[in-house]
């Protein structure tokens, strides 16, 4: 494997009866998720760690059919909904979870896929955490397999077990959204999300449905959980959930967020792109000059409020998403990639998962049968306005009532640690004044490690954390750490801070 990998080698790989052998390769349709792609098109801007990838269909075999399980809610019949929606066994694959088709819009047949994980530790009493991917149009699946699931896909398909995923202590909920990201889908264009609150209403529907299914986890810690362009999604539905609770029967135990390498606020990030891509060294004088213009023009049609203009202008700048020629931070940089400072391209073992998807023994497993895994291009086009608005306000909310983690990788380039902070510097919420003059203290995951994980700043029920080394995602090891503090600072009452927290190392034993 690369050694971009996050951390595939270090992991003790404890291997798995390996897969039949798949296909000849020349019969299927392309298919790098995350992987190095003949072309530069299909990105999407603030994936974190992708999740994007060219359209595919199962191959040659009985994917078996899509599991809907919407009917088997509303007529009561959950225990049965349960054990078809129970993913069974197969060569490499020995773990108990669940998944299937949640309708969320019957007008326009909008489904959305979930992959739950019951946590394999007291899975009674753990949290469950919802984790959504970026792009616009990441799927989920890049999440499961990539960064902290408990299964990693290699080359040939073989599964090898992660050795810390976050399903040891929390039961996670792997969710493609929006419809018509990764297995999700809608059958109308009027089903695709334009706007957060489309993608909040969705989501919250499928959410409600899923505890009423899993009544058995209705009562447990919720944490909402994301990165990148899920900066967005995270407050989106969290707000959705805090304002619905008081007034609905249905509650649903929200406790907190955790965001990674989030773009939350666009204008902030969007402001601090020109002196932070010079001062790494991807952009010259001249280019931070015309870079400094660009952004400039951007801000102002985001404050006019003109949000097609904004988004075209930004696409052109760095992404090229939308447009049919490669963007000016392509041009310049020569880079393809810009999710981690020392990584020009991405790293193929990310698209390895989307092979290991369209296998129909797969397929027929996680009952997704023959629809077509979509690259989220749609979902990207359909909400080009959303990518340049804030969801400052909600997240404001947010802050203010439940607990938050904001986390980053220092060597992301588009969302980087002093993106962020800009972001973060200009927030309103109850505890801004304290935060501003906060300190931060150095992170270490034992005291005695010679080591520095990364920096660590707190103020009352926030933590921030930025972690030195590898782009956040990459490095699932640390990354589970980080969520494991968050989580484990409201199990255990010893643990008053995050610094304290930190110095539990988590043990697989
Ligand atoms: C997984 O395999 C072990 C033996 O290796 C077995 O005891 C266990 O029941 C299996 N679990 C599932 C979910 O099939
Ligand atoms: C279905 O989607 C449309 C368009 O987004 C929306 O207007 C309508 O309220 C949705 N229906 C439900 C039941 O959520
Ligand atoms: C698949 O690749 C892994 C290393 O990535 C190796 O350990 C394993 O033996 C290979 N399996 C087969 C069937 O080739
Ligand atoms: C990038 O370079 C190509 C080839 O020279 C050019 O066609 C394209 O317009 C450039 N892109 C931008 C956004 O300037
Ligand atoms: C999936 O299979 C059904 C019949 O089982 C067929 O009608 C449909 O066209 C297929 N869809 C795709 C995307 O292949």
């Amino acid at each position: 494997m690369a050694k971009s990998g996050g951390r595939s080698e270090s992991t003790s790989l404890r291997t798995l009866p390996a897969l039949p052998a798949p296909p000849d390769d020349a019969l299927l349709p392309p298919l790098f998720i995350c992987g190095f792609r003949p072309s530069r098109r299909l990105r999407t801007l603030f994936s974190g760690c992708r999740g994007k990838g060219h359209v595919s269909s199962p191959r040659k075999g009985d994917p078996g059919q899509r599991l809907f399980l919407t009917p088997y809610i509303e007529t009561g019949k959950l225990e049965e909904g349960r054990q078809l929606s129970l993913v069974p066994p197969f060569p490499g694959w020995n773990l108990t979870s669940y998944s299937g088709y949640i309708t969320v819009n019957k007008t326009y047949n909008s489904n959305i896929f979930f992959w739950f994980f019951p946590a394999k530790i007291e899975p009674q009493n753990a949290p469950v955490v919802l984790w959504l991917q970026g792009g616009p149009g990441g799927s989920s699946m890049f999440g499961l397999f990539v960064e902290h699931g408990p299964y990693i896909v290699s080359k040939n398909m073989t599964l090898f077990a992660r050795d810390f995923p976050w399903t040891i202590t929390f039961s996670m909920l792997y969710v493609d959204n929006p419809v018509g990201t990764g297995f999700s889908f809608t059958d109308h264009v009027h089903g695709y999300a334009i706007d957060e609150d489309d993608v909040a209403r969705n989501l919250y529907s499928a959410l409600i449905q899923f505890f009423e299914l899993f009544s058995d986890y209705r009562d447990n810690d919720f944490y909402v959980t994301g990165e990148s362009y899920a900066g967005k999604y995270v407050p989106a539905i969290a707000h959705y959930i805090h304002i619905l609770n008081p007034v609905t029967t249905m509650k649903i135990n929200l406790k907190g967020v955790a965001l990674g390498d989030a773009y939350f606020d666009p204008k902030s990030i969007i402001e601090g792109y020109p002196s932070f891509l010079f001062q790494i060294g991807l952009l010259d004088e001249q280019e931070k000059k015309y870079f400094q213009k660009q952004c400039n023009d951007c801000v102002k049609f985001i404050r006019q409020e003109k949000w097609l203009q904004a988004f075209e202008l930004l696409d052109r700048l760095l992404d090229g998403g939308l447009i049919s020629e490669p963007s000016y931070f392509q041009n310049v940089t020569g880079c393809s990639n810009y999710y981690n400072l020392l990584l020009c391209t991405e790293p193929e073992d990310q698209g390895y998962y989307g092979k290991f998807l369209s296998l129909p023994h797969v397929r027929q497993a996680i009952h997704v049968g023959n629809q077509t895994f979509s690259d989220g291009a749609k979902v990207e086009k359909y909400l080009r306005e959303d990518t340049v608005k804030s969801v400052k306000p909600w997240l404001t909310e947010i802050m203010n009532n439940y607990k938050v983690l904001i986390y980053n990788g220092q060597l992301d380039v588009i969302v980087a640690a002093s993106l962020t902070e800009r972001s973060l510097m200009a927030m309103d919420w109850k505890g801004s004044q304290k935060y501003k003059k906060a300190g931060k203290k150095v992170w270490k995951i034992l005291k005695s490690d010679p080591e520095v994980a990364g920096y660590v700043r707190q103020v009352g029920n926030f933590c921030q954390i930025s972690q030195l080394l590898f782009m956040i995602c990459f490095d699932v090891i640390t990354a589970f750490e980080m969520q494991d503090v968050f989580v484990l600072t409201s199990l255990n009452q010893q643990l008053h801070t995050c610094q304290d927290a930190t110095f539990i190392k988590f043990s697989s034993e």
